[in-house]
């Protein structure tokens, strides 16, 4: 049974209903971003309060991370953040238009560090391929991953995807992004001394 989450900033969708209608939602027809995987929210909470201007969707299909999410949201009384319960694909395919995506960004997502278990991972060349048919030209694709493996495999990847310019050039990863918000996952490895692997692309 699913602790429910009454926050007004938690939208209850599945899979059986309609799309929201996005400008409905947030009451204006500011650009979209979305974070997949929003964790405890910390992040997103960041991001929208640098970005008031834009309209953060949050997903996550753990329901403790959502409620915390919209904790820490109606905490700071931001108006341009909701958050679904959903799982990245189902939800990006049913919920969000082509084309209209002004950034998406993917901090953290589940390593599965074994080798049998990597083609589990949700950021591949075909995830990304799939994602980029919903954002918009110019969009920002941000990914920020603790594990090594993960992070050069993005990074190698991410140089042959078609249609996506690297905003870090020459580099095709970096260890800081100045301006890029620390999320939990990545404080916790930071104090631990690993170092943060991020990539960010842009929609050509
Ligand atoms: C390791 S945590 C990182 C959380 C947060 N991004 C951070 O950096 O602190 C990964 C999160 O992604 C969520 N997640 C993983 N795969 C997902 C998917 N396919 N759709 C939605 N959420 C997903 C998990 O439930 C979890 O909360």
């Amino acid at each position: 049974m699913l602790i429910p989450n009454r926050s007004p900033n938690f939208l209850p969708w599945d899979e059986n209903e309609l799309a929201p209608v996005w400008s409905e939602v947030f009451g204006n027809d500011n650009p979209l971003a979305l974070e997949v995987g929003c964790g405890v929210g910390d992040f997103i909470v960041q991001m929208a309060l640098l970005h008031p201007n834009i309209n953060f969707i949050a997903i996550d299909f753990y329901n403790k991370g959502c409620i915390k999410t919209c904790k820490r949201i109606d905490k700071a009384e931001l108006s341009n953040v909701r958050v679904l319960r959903a799982e990245a694909r189902s939800f990006i395919g049913a919920c969000i238009q082509p084309d209209t995506l002004q950034m998406t960004v993917i901090n953290c997502p589940d390593p599965w560090p074994k080798l049998r278990h990597r083609k589990r991972r949700l950021v591949n060349t075909a995830f990304v391929a799939y994602l980029s048919g919903f954002m918009k030209q110019g969009a920002d694709f941000y990914f920020a991953t603790d594990f090594d493996d993960y992070g050069l495999d993005v990074a190698e990847f991410m140089a042959l995807q078609q249609g996506f310019d690297n905003q870090l050039a020459p580099d095709t990863f970096r260890h800081h992004l100045e301006g890029y918000p620390i999320s939990k996952y990545m404080r916790r490895f930071l104090e631990m001394g690993q170092p943060i692997y991020y990539v960010h692309y842009r929609k050509g």
